[in-house]
């Protein structure tokens, strides 16, 4: 990549205004529109992107989002509205190729899924018509009908739609009057009203878009925001952690030391629009989109990996630090991209290069760890978060740092420990974003994380059952080497051997309201995958190698809550979850590509 780096500041996302904050309650009303943004360095070309905002404020509208600043025991209310529409009321199309062949939300009927395409020879191009959206807070654990199910889609409200085309998904109405019944506000036409109830543990959750078979491309035009919670048993007292963070009317200069940070990798023509390659194995062998008689979806790509790395929404920003601790919260936003974080002096050393500044890791996922814990790097698969306190006290003004990232350029194929593969290119992917040394403003009155006593943790109880789920990859029946065809969670069969079920096979995880579970996850695949849960934070109990290595606790920074887990290649991961909730809800790989085509399963809670 020629974009040069280092330009341009780190945007500090501010906060997402509220319509109202009255009783227990936090009332938003959040749209998804199309826009320009700036994120090439300036002098190249915008970008035209997807965001979120408040709908009464044109200017909130950003990728990444305005972060929803939520406190524990206070309900968020949002109304999500699906804005994509052009000036004259019609509906837009997406900004990336959607591959009608995979089984998605599929608005317009007809032909849709793998398996009502045996030959693609007849594969019409991508969908063009209008885009669903549906958004799932993640980390989040709230009742059904506010999760943002795959299938509870809804189109906006244009006037173009053509006849026949169905306005919202399957589950759209189940969850639209359930939610009408216990909380009297309605839906629609062209949105949703979803409750966050924050009683969980303080900590950095966000909220991205889940549509079903599309959420790759979604998130990728710019569909992903923090949501912050904070208070409640198990946060600190302001004024420990350095901040502050920002705040709804800070004053136009205000210093913040608590700083949200995702990271993600994207491509971009010379116009600056967004460049998403479909279909990587086939151009690599075919340089083609599409091979007659092949069982392959023709423009899925099985893991997106990016030129170009975004933070904030900017490429390759600089940030000017005091000489003082920060706190940033760091989510991987990538779709498919593990990535390895660390602070170096020089960019562009040998890898795996020096570390020139600890992180102390306070926080993953589910809030914060035991104790904090010091570490060189940090490793992030998609959607995982890790809470940090960065120390650049000692540092003389006009030192120059750089965030990079040591993960590789393809699936991550390690275990949790193991690094047995070439780092990302040191010149491109390989780097996040820059510090610049400036001078103290003011002095810093946080604790030392040395010195950090963090809040109590209170672990699952005993489990009752252990369920074995298997992660699988299928090859393609026509063309052998050219794959994967599509990747699948399943279980075990009575005779031992995996079965690999898909998103539509009838529900298999069925815990009973209250219970505690393990999850032994067998992957059997040759890459990690990033498994997430929703509607709970559980805890990591162990990895254990294929066929018969020993038990390996789990790492440091996974010894509080998380809600996403990788699962190394050839190993067993568990984890302990207990089900609070009854509903349904789903389980899926995180690398968006996989989710996309059939990684991805609902469970059912209690009854159905
Ligand atoms: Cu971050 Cu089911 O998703
Ligand atoms: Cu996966």
């Amino acid at each position: 990549s020629t974009v040069e780096k280092y330009v341009a500041e780190l945007v500090i996302p501010p906060v997402m205004p509220p319509d109202s904050r009255t009783g227990g309650e936090d009332r938003y009303t959040i749209g998804v529109r199309q826009f320009r943004q700036q994120i090439l360095p300036p002098g190249r070309p915008a970008t035209t992107v997807w965001g979120y905002g408040a709908t009464g404020a044109p200017e909130t509208f950003h990728f990444p989002a305005r972060t929803i600043e939520a406190r524990h025991g206070r309900t968020v209310r949002v109304r999500w509205v699906n804005q994509l529409v052009d000036p004259n009321g019609g509906y837009l199309p997406h900004l990336l190729p959607v591959d009608p062949t995979l089984h998605w939300a599929n608005p317009g009927g007809g032909v849709s899924g793998r398996d009502s395409h045996p030959d693609f020879d007849s594969t019409p191009g991508p969908y063009r018509g209008p885009v669903p959206i549906v958004t799932h807070l993640h980390g989040g654990e709230n009742e059904e009908e506010s999760d943002g199910y795959a299938e509870a889609w809804y189109l906006p409200d244009a006037r173009d739609i053509p006849q026949g085309y169905a306005r919202q998904g399957s589950f759209y109405d189940v969850y639209a009057e359930k939610s009408r019944a216990l909380h009297g506000v309605p839906w629609g036409p062209a949105d949703a009203v979803f409750h966050y109830a924050n009683r969980g543990r303080a900590g950095t959750l966000w909220f991205h878009d889940h549509v079903l078979g599309i959420t790759r491309l979604n998130v990728y035009a710019g569909l992903a925001g923090f949501y912050l919670l904070r208070g409640g048993p198990v946060d600190l007292e302001e004024g420990v952690l350095p901040g502050p963070a920002p705040r709804l009317g800070d004053p136009p200069g205000t210093r913040h030391h608590e700083i949200p940070v995702v990271v993600q990798d994207r491509s971009f023509r010379t116009d600056g629009s967004l460049f998403y390659t479909p279909s990587r194995a086939l151009f690599d062998q075919f340089e083609g989109p599409y091979i007659p008689g092949s069982d392959i979806a023709p423009i899925w790509n099985p893991e997106y990996f990016g030129t170009t790395m975004v933070t904030n929404g900017r490429t390759w920003p600089v940030l000017t630090v005091e000489p003082r601790r920060y706190r940033f919260r760091f989510l991987n936003g990538c779709n498919a991209r593990t990535l390895i974080l660390k602070i170096v002096r020089d960019p562009l050393a040998h890898r795996p290069a020096p570390a020139a500044l600890d992180l102390w890791q306070l926080g993953s996922d589910g809030g914060f760890l035991p104790a904090p814990v010091q570490r060189d790097e940090l490793l992030l698969a998609p959607a995982e978060r890790a809470d940090v306190v960065v120390d650049f006290t000692s540092l003389p003004v006009g030192t120059e740092l750089y965030l990079i990232n040591e993960g590789p350029d393809v699936p991550y194929p390690g275990g949790v420990a193991g690094k047995d593969f070439t780092p990302a290119d040191a010149r491109t992917t390989g780097q996040v974003m820059k510090f610049t040394v400036g001078p103290l403003t003011a002095p810093d009155t946080s604790t030392a994380p040395a010195r950090l006593t963090l809040p109590p943790l209170e672990p699952l109880g005993a489990a009752g059952l252990t369920r074995r789920l298997s992660l699988n990859e299928l090859s393609s029946d026509r063309l052998p080497g050219v794959g994967p065809r599509v990747v699948l969670l399943g279980t075990f069969d009575a005779r031992d051997r995996p079965k690999p079920l898909r998103w539509d096979d009838p529900i298999t995880e069925n815990p009973t309201l209250g219970a505690t579970e393990i999850w032994e996850i067998h992957n059997l695949t040759n890459d990690a995958h990033p498994i997430h849960v929703h509607e709970l934070q559980f805890q990591v109990v162990d990895r254990q190698p294929l066929p018969a290595g020993s038990r390996r606790p789990p790492e440091a920074g996974e010894r509080g809550f998380k809600d996403t887990v990788i699962a190394p290649p050839h190993a067993i991961t568990r984890i302990k979850l207990r089900f609070g909730r009854a509903g349904r809800f789903m389980w899926h790989c995180h690398m968006l590509e996989h989710e996309d085509n059939e990684m991805m399963r609902p469970f059912l809670v209690g009854p159905a």
